[in-house]
């Protein structure tokens, strides 16, 4: 059977950086930046995001592109005995998905809200009140988990392109418009404050940083979507032809502004409506209805920046599903809709748990979290790191790093850039300071 392919390099881009930007970037920067120092947060941020971003996805990709295979046989075809690190991968993406899947339902809740309503009110009261109801969440977290089957069942670059080409662009723009806007609130400054001037008087211990840390490592990780073998999947749909150094420094590039311009459309709002930026996972919903309903023609404004948050979404949830479906279909030999219809069953079973502990089972903790908050520590500062410190030992040294250097530099086509610094970065420095992060984490 021939294997399917992206359309061109600039649909793979596109559905790359349509897995890269998301709820990451969207829901989780501006709350895990808020609840973890500001300014010192997004420093640590842009360090890691240079030097683990850009040599990881590149070893992913060139992996891939390399196998042509999912996850689990990309690596074994590496080495029989490495399959453990795409299949590590694989429960990372169910881990993942059966959070995500709950935050795309409140998505869909509010896009909703928003067309039968032209305010919300008070949202803090609001938002309190939609999560910690027993069903409305769960029903709104299955029919987004319902969206992700859907496209997944249609294939990869009929469905996956298709979408990311055309909202892309308008996310940016509506963003840009929403961030405006929040800039001319009274106090709005100090949000801007907040996220760009690095307040070390918050920082009393070694562990407090250690802390931020860690947790500016798991974001690297989620928001440009590495260290689970989703670009191994995608990478393996790529023609041999093209550059994979232009997307591995463009894919962080577009992921960076989507991200930045959310903490400045989130933040600023986050201090001129009284708000706590460490306020946790419902930042988002918590804050930004307050500028809809403050501001003329909001509601409209409130459709389209929810239709488009959905969307960003839908098009990473749909990397993550594919890369499960990608393994039933090569090694099980299922058809597509069978294997994305029962890897969506899996996820949303555990994912109807974690809408509930928002609520009704909140009283059950475990390590003193929620089963929601601990499958997102459990995903982004456990199981990542893992993923990733081990992709970097398979592509530079089993692999080898000269026939990685072939696949990136597509046999000889194109010049590497930094080689040296490339090879020394993924066999020495990611792995050692991975490790690092992660072992102080523990303590
Ligand atoms: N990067 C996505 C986001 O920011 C989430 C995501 C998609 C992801 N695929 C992934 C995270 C693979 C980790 C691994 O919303």
């Amino acid at each position: 059977m021939k294997r399917e392919q992206w359309s061109s390099n600039l649909g793979f881009l596109l559905a790359a950086a349509g897995s890269a930007i998301g709820l990451g970037n969207l829901w989780k920067f501006p709350y895990i930046a808020g609840s973890n120092g500001g300014a010192v947060f997004l420093m640590l941020y842009l360090v890691l995001l240079i030097l683990l971003g850009t040599p990881l996805l590149l070893a992913e990709m060139a992996v891939g592109r390399a196998t042509r295979l999912n996850a689990i046989d990309a690596c074994r075809a590496i080495h029989p005995r490495w399959g453990f690190v795409g299949a590590a991968g694989v429960v990372g993406a169910f881990v993942i998905l059966s959070y995500y899947s709950v935050i795309g339902g409140w998505v869909l809740k509010y896009l909703f809200a928003y067309m039968q309503h032209s305010r919300l009110g008070d949202a803090d009261a609001y938002y309190t009140g939609f999560v910690t109801r027993p069903l409305e969440p769960v029903l709104w977290h299955l029919l987004f988990a319902a969206c992700c089957c859907g496209i997944v069942a249609f294939g990869v670059s009929k469905g996956i392109e298709r979408i990311s080409k055309i909202f892309l662009p308008v996310l940016l723009l509506t963003l840009i418009a929403i961030g405006g806007y929040a800039l001319t609130l009274p106090g709005a400054s100090q949000g801007l404050r907040f996220l760009f001037l690095p307040d070390f008087s918050q920082i009393h211990s070694f562990s407090d940083f250690a802390s931020i840390l860690v947790r500016a490592m798991g974001q690297v990780f989620f928001s440009l979507s590495i260290g689970m073998g989703t670009l191994i999947t995608y990478g393996s749909y790529l023609d041999r032809k093209a550059n994979l150094q232009k997307n591995a420094v463009l894919i962080p590039l577009f992921d960076l502004v989507i991200a930045l311009l959310a903490g400045i459309a989130i933040l600023p709002c986050v201090f001129s409506f009284g708000l706590e930026p460490s306020a946790g996972s419902g930042l988002l919903f918590r804050s930004l209805p307050y500028v809809f309903d403050h501001m003329r023609g909001g509601r409209w404004l409130a459709i389209g920046f929810f239709a488009l948050v959905f969307l960003a979404a839908v098009t990473s949830a749909i990397s993550l599903l594919e890369s499960i479906a990608a393994f039933f279909i090569d090694h099980l030999h299922w058809n597509r809709i069978a294997a994305a219809g029962l890897s969506t069953l899996g996820f949303a079973l555990i994912g109807v748990a974690n809408s509930l502990s928002m609520g009704l089972w909140n009283s059950f903790t475990l390590f003193g979290m929620s089963l929601f908050d601990l499958m997102v520590f459990l995903s982004d500062n456990v199981l990542m790191p893992i993923g990733g410190f081990f992709l970097c030992i398979l592509a530079s040294r089993i692999w080898g790093f000269s026939s990685m250097l072939r696949e990136i530099s597509s046999n000889g086509q194109y010049a590497i850039r930094f080689p040296g610094a490339l090879r020394w970065i993924l066999r020495w420095l990611a792995p050692a300071m991975i490790l690092v992060i992660f072992a102080v984490s523990l303590f």
